[in-house]
């Protein structure tokens, strides 16, 4: 037989699910310990995106059990609109099976194959199915639904499928049991849930780990940031291949009418001009635009001059909120914080934002602490491959106060904030851990830490002179009863008096007072009360708010 025959034979079309479950560690699912994260990041994001996306303030429930040495429980639950019931078994035990994909607006999801490949991951690895339960409002009965996907096929298994009493108006509870290890430490699941609470300010988050101590992060703020606005993509950077697509779908009539609906920024002016520059006639058919015409389409949008997109599709958490999480979770003596304005990269808006808290019982000479965030989700892995690392490394941090050798992460007693918004975040791998380096991305990181170290920078300075007075007043004060003794020689005044007269001058107590000073925290009109979270406490050990902050 011809070998191509032979070969023809074991030839056949690979399901998504059946390659993810070869290469899980592109999902970020390579170790125990990070498939822990993994599964409860993924499910989190979900809660947090449905939730602001339906206008509801999230309160989410995350809660891990240890069963046995490597096997745990997990259980995420939120208060969200839920998923109506048909759609439940395609969103848990689908690959590639959601509604973020085809909108271009900020959310933490993309790609819709988080939630999925976390059950494929758990059904893996102890064979134990999904366990889910929704309701999409009051009036509506909960559903159960126990899952498993089937990996040749890429579809659900309904195992159980029931309807359910559940003592709440609307959310989804999910529950996974999978092969996993708990470890604490700055890639742990304890350090996500924090950096989360720190931003998003909006969000209240219980918290219960394997060790049975569960932390209550009560939101600071009590209204939901703006709802960012869906657009259209933006002539610039557009491809080929997704223009001949959207030329063979679209219903305009005419070219010129095709760009003017489909973009955004692109009047029937700006349209016209594109069809000059490419040239082709404004009034072909979009379905008649062959791959070499499409191609000379895509210089004429080069060559013209169109507005950058809108920033309303982006919903950065801003300067006054960035500062405040950061208030809440990290005890520093100064804090400050810049949010910059929209910019594009490869036509997607994006806005970068920065904060930095010092000093106080921070750790002085070691590196500083990054907290680096993408659309409000902390990244904790792949730190060296990340475009915020390399332009954290790439500032020079010495006129601000912070030690550096080299291009290195400055030391000092400081945690540095960078958070990137955009309608699309170019992670560098499906497991949406590191931002790839986009120049455009670098510039404007580098610019938020430039004008956020600047502040900083200020504040140091101002310290290092107080201190090098509060040193003078401490030499001089050593030589005042020398200095009197000789005074009261020559003027015949009591020594006493004046030894009292000479450390007045000095005003030790002032210049002291000034190094004592706490920066005051802003005017707070929309923190919760401490013990505002709903979220019964319901584990042994409770800690509380001081115990977590960072020592
Ligand atoms: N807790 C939830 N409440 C409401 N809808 C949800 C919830 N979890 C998931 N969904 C829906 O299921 C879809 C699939 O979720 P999934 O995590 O697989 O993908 P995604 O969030 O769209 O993208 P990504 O792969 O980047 O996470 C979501 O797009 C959303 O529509
Ligand atoms: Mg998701």
């Amino acid at each position: 037989m011809v070998i191509a025959q032979e070969l023809a034979k074991k030839q056949r079309e690979i399901s998504i699910a059946e390659f993810f479950e070869k290469n899980r560690h592109l999902l970020g699912f390579d170790n125990k310990r990070k498939a822990l994260l993994t599964t409860i990041k993924e499910a989190v994001d979900n809660s947090l995106d449905a939730c602001e996306e339906a206008r509801i303030l999230p309160d989410v429930n995350v809660e891990i059990n240890q069963l046995s040495e490597f096997r745990y429980n997990v259980v995420v639950e939120d208060n969200g609109p839920g998923i109506v019931k048909v759609q439940i078994p395609k969103v848990f035990a689908k690959l590639l099976y959601g509604s973020k994909f085809f909108k271009l607006s900020q959310s933490r999801g993309q790609q819709g194959i988080g939630i999925s490949a976390a059950v494929l991951y758990a059904q893996l690895t102890t064979g134990k199915p999904v366990k889910i339960t929704s309701k999409i409002s009051p009036k509506d009965p909960a559903h159960y639904y126990e899952l498993y996907i089937d990996v040749k096929t890429n579809t659900p298994v309904i195992m159980k499928e029931e309807v359910i009493e559940w003592k709440k108006d609307s959310g989804t509870r999910i529950e996974l049991t999978l092969e996993a290890e708990y470890l604490k430490g700055p890639q742990s699941v304890d350090e996500y849930v924090r950096q989360t609470a720190v931003i998003n300010p909006h969000v209240t988050l219980t918290y219960t780990n394997p060790k049975a101590e569960q932390v209550v992060y009560a939101r600071a703020a009590e209204t939901l940031p703006p709802h960012p606005k869906e657009i259209k993509p933006h002539p610039y950077g557009i491809e080929i291949g997704l223009l001949m697509r959207m030329l063979d779908a679209t219903p305009a009539r005419t070219l010129q009418s095709f760009l003017m609906s489909e973009f955004s920024r692109v009047g029937a002016g700006t349209a016209k001009e594109i069809c000059e520059n490419s040239p082709l006639l404004p009034s072909m058919k979009p379905a008649e635009v062959s791959r070499e015409q499409a191609e000379k389409l895509i210089e004429g949008i080069s060559k013209t001059k169109i507005i950058a997109p809108p920033a309303d599709c982006i919903s950065p958490i801003g300067e006054e909120l960035i500062e405040k999480g950061l208030r809440k979770e990290v005890e520093a003596e100064f804090y400050c914080s810049t949010s910059r304005p929209a910019s594009v990269y490869r036509g997607n808006p994006f806005i970068v934002e920065c904060a930095i808290a010092y000093g106080g019982k921070l750790p002085g000479d070691s590196p500083v602490i990054l907290m680096r965030f993408a659309n409000r989700v902390p990244l904790l892995y792949q730190q060296g491959a990340c475009a915020t690392t390399e332009s954290v490394t790439d500032t020079n941090w010495k006129p601000y106060g912070l030690q550096q050798s080299g291009s290195s992460i400055p030391a000092g007693p400081a945690v540095i904030v960078v958070h990137m918004a955009s309608v699309w975040v170019p992670f560098t791998s499906e497991a949406k851990e590191a931002i790839a380096h986009y120049p455009e991305i670098m510039r404007e990181i580098k610019l938020a830490l430039q004008e956020c170290g600047r502040k900083l920078g200020i504040y140091v300075n101002k310290k290092v002179r107080i201190h090098q007075q509060l040193e003078r007043a401490n030499l001089f004060e050593r030589y005042i009863p020398e200095v009197a003794d000789s005074l009261s020689n020559i003027a015949s005044v009591p020594k006493a008096a004046l030894i009292e007269k000479l450390n007045s001058t000095l005003k030790k107590d002032e210049i002291q007072a000034q190094l004592d000073m706490k920066i005051p925290e802003p005017e707070d009109d929309t923190a919760a009360p401490e013990d505002s979270a709903e979220t019964p406490v319901k584990k042994k050990a409770v800690k509380k708010e001081q115990q977590r902050k960072l020592k």
